[in-house]
């Protein structure tokens, strides 16, 4: 059994504000309670237990509850080339996130209970944190196969049903609208629906009318992926989530627009949750001329106007939480390829705390709102909080400890991940998550895991 903890001197974090305090965390892995120092003086409430309890040092430090990043593809099974379970969440254990949500398009792709099953067996023992799984909605023969598929994968303790409109990764196929109609009125009310939003017939369109001068560009790529398919995509989920009541989330929130259709859908009383992610937050088009092609990601990174109503949105709440899309690929062939032909996706789950750390020590946020946009609302949409998302007595003791002077620098040996396509390679900034525990037990320290991967699978609460 696990000694009690107690994580002394840290400055403690929650969604709404900070208190200097010292977390006492129960053998069974939960948080005990908290202990404000007080500058009266006079003995701690814990007086007297110190004897019995391992003592962390946390001064000067800030404690955080553990990131939750819901959306990531460690590519397990299937693709060890690209990231495995225990590469992709040493990576996330190291970079302070303690619960991934992970993709469905793996191989095979999670469309059935033996897949999920297959999936389970397959990542069980390399998780150094806890994770949920998510199944895929795919095109099928007939509507009782779709429902009767989504049925065995709620059953069978997915996060959530995924679907993707449109071209990417796994090149998975989806519902038509009918039967995503009749599937979100026939399931909407618990299971909840996650959608890539590029309308697949946009791009297959626009693709062969890319004028040839701009086929090895990023304005190439941009054209080949209008604008009005990500919004015709959106705005068709936000309509089903408006008359089925459904409970959807929208994916990798790109554009200006599409943060406006939320907040009229949510004003409506849709059940709609949705989310952006740092390469939106953090680089444009712009940023094409000197990263190259590890600004390839999909939806597309577009301009500054973007970038701007995506901040504006999560800080007015349109959108709810940052999750990274994390999407390791190997390194692209030396032969030049056509804008659109190629691997999309960047790997992140590591850098999602350290960028937005080091954007709240900026000044562009502030530490509660990274608090709320990684680990709060997250645990809300996906049905953890509260035993994940905060530091609340009795619930699990994850949390990410950061020193907010250390400076850092995207490389390795800190870096994790398998594969190195990150358009923040050897970007710098300040705020390093320094320690991460899991459940009462140190999973990361100092830029390294420690011990043997102890993840779970999670459940809805
Ligand atoms: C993702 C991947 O590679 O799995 N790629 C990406 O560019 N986002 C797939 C996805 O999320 O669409
Ligand atoms: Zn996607
Ligand atoms: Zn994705």
């Amino acid at each position: 059994m696990a000694r009690r903890k107690m994580i002394r001197g840290g400055t403690v974090w929650s969604e709404t504000g900070s208190l200097e305090a010292d977390v006492i965390v129960g053998a069974d892995g939960l948080i005990e309670r908290l202990v404000e120092r007080s500058n009266a003086g006079g003995e701690p409430a814990w007086a007297g237990v110190q004897a019995e309890v391992e003592v962390i040092d946390a001064s000067g430090k800030w404690v955080l509850p553990g990131a939750i990043d819901s959306h990531v593809h460690f590519r397990d099974p299937g693709l060890p080339q690209k990231e495995d379970f225990r590469s992709g969440s040493a990576a996330a254990a190291v970079g302070g996130v303690t619960t991934v949500l992970d993709m469905p398009n793996t191989l095979p792709p999670v469309v059935d209970s033996a897949a999920l099953a297959h999936k389970q067996d397959a990542v069980g023992r390399g998780a150094y944190v806890d994770y949920g799984l998510f199944g895929a909605a795919t095109a099928a023969e007939d509507f009782g196969v779709h429902l009767a598929r989504v049925d065995e994968l709620v059953a069978a303790g997915v996060v959530g049903i995924k679907v993707f409109l449109g071209p990417t990764t796994g090149n998975l196929s989806a519902p038509t609208w009918g039967e995503l109609h009749q599937l979100l009125a026939a399931k909407g009310g618990e299971t909840l629906f996650v959608f890539h939003c590029e309308d697949r017939s946009v791009i297959d369109t626009a693709r062969g009318r890319v004028p040839e001068n701009l086929a090895f560009t990023y304005q190439g790529l941009l054209a080949s992926r209008p604008r009005v398919g990500e919004l015709l995509a959106t705005d068709g989920v936000l309509r089903l989530a408006r008359e089925s009541g459904a409970r959807v989330h929208v994916a990798h929130v790109a554009l200006a627009e599409a943060t406006a259709a939320i907040e009229g859908a949510k004003r409506e009383g849709a059940r709609v949750s949705a989310e952006t992610c740092p390469q939106y937050l953090f680089l444009t088009e712009e940023d094409s001329e000197t990263v190259g092609d590890s600004l390839k990601v999909l939806p597309p990174i577009r301009s500054r106007a973007d970038q701007r109503a995506l901040w504006e949105a999560l800080a007015s709440g349109t959108l709810d939480l940052v999750a990274t899309d994390h999407a390791p690929h190997e390194s692209a062939s030396d032969e030049p390829l056509r804008a659109w032909e190629g691997n999309f996706g960047m790997a992140g789950v590591q850098t999602l705390v350290p960028l937005l750390i080091d954007a709240a020590i900026a000044g562009r946020c502030r530490v509660c709102d990274v608090v709320r946009w990684t680990s709060a609302a997250p645990a809300r949409c996906f049905s953890l909080y509260p035993r994940k998302g905060a530091l609340h007595p009795g619930g699990d003791a994850d949390l990410t400890i950061v020193d907010p002077g250390a400076r850092w620098q995207v490389e390795r040996p800190w870096w994790q991940s398998r594969s190195e396509n990150s358009a923040f390679w050897r970007r710098e900034g300040r705020g390093l998550p320094v320690m991460t525990m899991l459940r009462g037990e140190i999973v990361a320290r100092d830029g390294a895991v420690v011990g043997d991967p102890q993840g779970r699978m999670v459940a809805r609460v």
